[in-house]
């Protein structure tokens, strides 16, 4: 009897090992410290700062402003973003810098005199600018934890800026699809009408003097005098908006991340006026009493349940979230978990909920999907998960040649005519309408994830609306479905926001007899459409405490570290 007892526990046993056995790390793993974004320059000179002595946040504007220099697609100082970090003793905090509306904003400035939306003006050329928050933030970051003297951190970046960045082929077919644009926007004249063809270097010798005056003077480098003059002298030349008091009143803030606790998990990311914490806490809650791990990996079962918890989390964010500044929004009524549960009281495995049946009202935000993000854990065990935009690809393509940079087209994350189509066919809401100084909604989702208590993934991505979703799955990936963190950044997502109600996948990774399952359960499949969905950027803590390192195969992302 007593064999029997001791053979059955034995295999128990084994099958609990087989389940919870950590999987083979199968990305770059280090000892100590990683930097992981979408270029290879920028990870090196973050990671560098680190092993000079500095700390995450002496990599992180760094690295910032290398992805400004590297990357000029998304990288940026033209734009803004969210960074949520934790320090090795538990401490969490988020920084806000995102860009707002410039003091001359007004709630009808992108309609005609019948009220329509004016074709472009929130998206190309100067009226599309909102005021640029990144070198604000890096700078709060720098004085708030900084280690290391700015010149210091900065000097590598000008260097790269100077020297040049080699063109990749994947830079090069952009710079080859944009180049239109760009002349339309600018002129003949302008730094990138030049054809570039992939392993050129481009060097940015005007960008490299803005930032050695950010260098030497700080914040007010670029928010006032010289660089402010030109900044807004030029911007207001082509038609647009902000002023040389614009760019003085610009303050990013600290801000309460949004934190939660999923199983053993506690996931901390950021909150409004970014709705990635929001979006990701409710979609995260509503899964939880499922037996999630058991339905597989991209199964019809596990994909019904996060669409559902999605199509929902969609609905609410896209009808009450705004800047909390602007706009009171009840987050303790629509995270609590009564809520959430009586979200899914109607969900059912046997056939899909009609988004029409999801209140809230026929709202709809899309957001433009080139943003980038990046993660660091440094030496001493502190985190930061930041990500950064200048909206669409290259902003609003509005290109100071004179300073050496894009400028954002964020004005058009705002709702232009909330409640009303816009010219995509897209629709926001009130809470999310254009106001002075006003920051417009993000789907920005830079996330920590705490395992039992200790520091166990920094994770994010761009992709507009699919931020969200990218985040969230590849959080699912490593703690449901047992991936390395290079494999879960990998494998194939899929998206749903509610409306439209369709699901995107991507190319390559869903049996058509998957499709076929979730059709004749009523779900509508988006076929024309199968985008990337996301760039993960994103590091894992082994349980040996050395990192491995999910840089997104998708893009040129790169992790770099020691
Ligand atoms: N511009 C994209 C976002 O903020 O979500």
């Amino acid at each position: 009897m007593i064999r029997i007892i001791g053979f059955l526990f034995g295999i128990i046993l084994f099958i609990n090992c087989k389940n919870t056995a950590p999987p083979t790390a199968t990305g770059l793993v280090t000892e100590k410290a990683m930097v992981v974004s979408a270029r290879v320059e920028a990870s090196k000179i973050g990671s560098d700062i680190i092993q000079k002595g500095g700390n995450v946040f002496d990599a992180m504007v760094a690295t910032e402003l290398a992805l400004a220099v590297a990357y000029p697609y998304a990288g940026n100082i033209g734009g803004g973003g969210f960074m949520v970090y934790r320090m090795a003793n538990g401490e969490i905090g988020g920084l806000d810098y995102r860009e707002k509306a410039p003091l001359a904003a007004h709630k009808d400035m992108y309609l005609d005199s019948l009220g329509n939306v004016i074709p472009d003006k929130s998206t190309l050329g100067a009226t599309a600018v909102g005021v640029p928050g990144t070198v604000a933030g890096v700078m709060a970051v720098h004085e708030k934890f900084g280690s290391l003297p700015l010149k210091e951190i900065l000097a590598p970046v000008i260097r790269l800026a100077e020297k040049g960045v080699i063109v990749t082929e994947k830079q090069a077919k952009r710079l080859d699809d944009y180049r239109d644009i760009f002349i339309k926007v600018n002129s003949d004249t302008t730094f990138f009408a030049t054809v570039y063809k992939q392993g050129d270097s481009i060097k940015y010798p005007a960008l490299a003097k803005t930032l050695q005056k950010i260098s030497e003077q700080g914040k007010d480098g670029f928010y006032k005098g010289d660089v402010a003059e030109k900044l807004a002298n030029f911007i207001q030349a082509k038609g647009g908006y902000v002023t040389m008091e614009d760019l003085e009143k610009y303050e990013a803030k600290w801000r309460s991340p949004i934190s939660f606790n999923y199983r053993d998990l506690k996931i901390i990311s950021m909150s409004p006026p970014s709705s990635g914490g929001f979006t990701i806490n409710q979609i995260f809650k509503m899964m939880e009493p499922y037996d999630v791990s058991s339905f597989g990996h991209n199964s019809v079962k596990s994909i019904q349940l996060f669409i559902e918890a999605a199509r929902r989390a969609y609905a609410d964010r896209n009808y009450f979230l705004g800047d909390p500044d602007y706009v009171e929004i009840p987050l303790n009524e629509l995270l609590s978990e009564q809520y959430l549960k009586e979200r899914m009281q109607n969900f059912s495995f046997d056939k899909a909920t009609k988004s029409s049946a999801v209140s809230h009202g026929a709202v709809q935000i899309v957001e433009s999907d080139q943003t980038t993000h990046y993660s660091i854990v440094d030496s001493f065990g502190n985190a930061i998960a930041a990500t950064t935009t200048i909206n669409g690809g290259f902003g609003s393509k509005l290109y100071s040649d004179e300073l050496g940079f894009f400028l954002n087209n964020e004005m058009d994350d705002f709702s232009a005519k909330p409640g009303v189509p816009n010219m995509f066919g897209l629709v926001g809401a009130e809470a999310n309408s254009i106001a002075a100084e006003k920051r417009m909604l993000s789907s920005m989702t830079p996330t920590i994830v705490e395992k039992d208590g200790k520091l166990w993934m920094v994770v994010g991505s761009p992709g507009g609306s699919t931020i969200i979703t990218a985040v969230a799955q590849t959080i699912l990936n490593c703690y449901e479905f047992n991936m390395s963190m290079q494999d879960a950044v990998n494998t194939p997502r899929f998206h749903h926001q509610w409306l439209p109600d369709a699901i995107i996948f991507e190319p390559d990774g869903f049996p058509a007899s998957l499709v076929t399952d979730l059709k004749n359960k009523g779900y509508i499949i988006n076929e024309e459409n199968t985008p990337v969905i996301g760039k993960v950027d994103a590091i894992k803590v082994l349980p040996n405490g050395k990192l491995e390192g999910g840089a997104d195969k998708r893009g040129d992302d790169t992790a770099v570290g020691f």
